[in-house]
């Protein structure tokens, strides 16, 4: 238990209170990839906060005539009950009761949707995480005295509990999660913002190409429980670890060769580490391949600093500064959505995080 985070005396209500607050998704570019309970990272990795792919979150918490021993709830998601939405809202219910006690007198509706489109491949729990957390602090806020210098914090650290990467969706441009020894107040706990960075960085943008829609063969979560016995754990956490320390250095700089280099390493090393995992895999798909060959002989035919990343899945982030923008998305159009399933995908840019809506 993290005394830092308990929740303070708070006062009974018996009105109900009502907040909605959206999050958006974000991109590793330093990647997490194995953990220890309870959601502790094996290594420190950094993200761009995203602005367009965001969760909108609100809840209803309804005072209760006796308290119960779990959080009561409800979820509706995009106008249908989720009844599968529920385990993973009860375990991160459970993990992060001790944080907020008083949930227990209360019943919470919620009801959410996402701004990218149903079923796209795009991860939705670290927006979903971040806007629930989002809700969970504001309503905190308001029956106790929270500190307002550790509500960011706060709600990095609920929203780590319910999925790792969701506590570096909160602020932006970027964030970095785990602890590190060249970020300052860094921490396995909370993620906290980058701020030194090159003015280039601050206006990023990523085109999500869906090369594939559907669920994902393996989740994450099992993905990072492979980790475990995995052959280069030690190795990987290792090199997570001194990509970092060199990218906050690329980050300052401005310094887009070096960005490109330790951002497309980064990507495929995620992936070594799954075709390497017992039982092994592959989440790339033959167009997620062609995509990166293309990806490479447009930059080495024009000289524009594109890259790519991946997450754990079949699409391809395309990395590139805001002033190439016109001419990757001619690029991207010609030759990468005919990859695309129904020639989908999305154009995202860095933003700053959580906002009321
Ligand atoms: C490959 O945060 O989705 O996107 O903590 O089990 O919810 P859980 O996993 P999750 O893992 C994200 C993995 C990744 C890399 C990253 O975002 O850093």
């Amino acid at each position: 238990m993290n005394q830092r985070f308990s929740s303070k005396k708070t006062i009974s209500t018996k009105d109900v209170f009502h907040c909605r607050w959206q999050a958006p998704s974000n991109i590793a570019l330093v990647k997490y990839w194995g953990k220890t309970e309870p959601q502790l990272p094996k290594n420190a990795s950094i993200s761009f906060t995203l602005s367009s792919t965001v969760t909108q979150t609100e809840v209803r918490f309804i005072p209760l005539a006796a308290p119960t021993e779990t959080v009561q709830f409800s979820i509706i998601f995009e106008g249908e009950e989720k009844l599968s939405f529920r385990p993973k809202l009860e375990a991160f219910f459970a993990r992060m009761l001790p944080y907020q006690p008083f949930l227990t007198q209360y019943k919470l509706e919620i009801v959410s949707q996402n701004t990218f489109p149903h079923s796209s491949g795009i991860a939705s729990s670290a927006s979903s995480m971040a806007a629930l957390a989002a809700c969970l602090v504001d309503f905190e806020a308001n029956i106790s005295e929270l500190d307002d210098s550790i509500r960011q914090e706060k709600i990095s650290f609920l929203s780590r509990l319910g999925s790792g990467s969701a506590c570096r969706s909160i602020q932006g441009p970027m964030m970095a999660w785990g602890t590190h020894n060249e970020i300052a107040d860094s921490s396995d706990e909370a993620a906290v913002p980058v701020t030194e960075i090159d003015s280039v960085f601050k206006d990023y943008c990523d085109t999500i190409l869906l090369i594939d829609k559907g669920e994902k063969q393996v989740s994450s979560t099992l993905g990072h429980q492979l980790m475990h016995n995995h052959p280069y754990a030690q190795q990987r956490f290792d090199q997570a670890n001194k990509h970092l320390a060199e990218l906050l250095e690329v980050l300052k700089q401005g310094d887009l060769e070096g960005f490109i280099n330790i951002v497309e390493k980064e990507a495929l090393h995620l992936h070594a580490m799954m075709m390497t995992s017992d039982p092994y895999f592959i989440l790339m798909h033959a167009n997620t391949l062609k995509a990166i060959e293309s990806i490479w002989a447009f930059r080495k035919k024009t000289g524009i600093p594109v890259c790519f990343t991946l997450d754990a899945g079949a699409n391809v982030h395309v990395l590139y500064p805001s002033n190439v923008l016109t001419q990757v998305k001619a690029f991207i159009d010609e030759a990468l959505r005919p990859l695309c399933q129904e020639q989908q995908c999305v154009h995202d840019i860095v933003g700053m995080g959580i906002k009321k809506y």
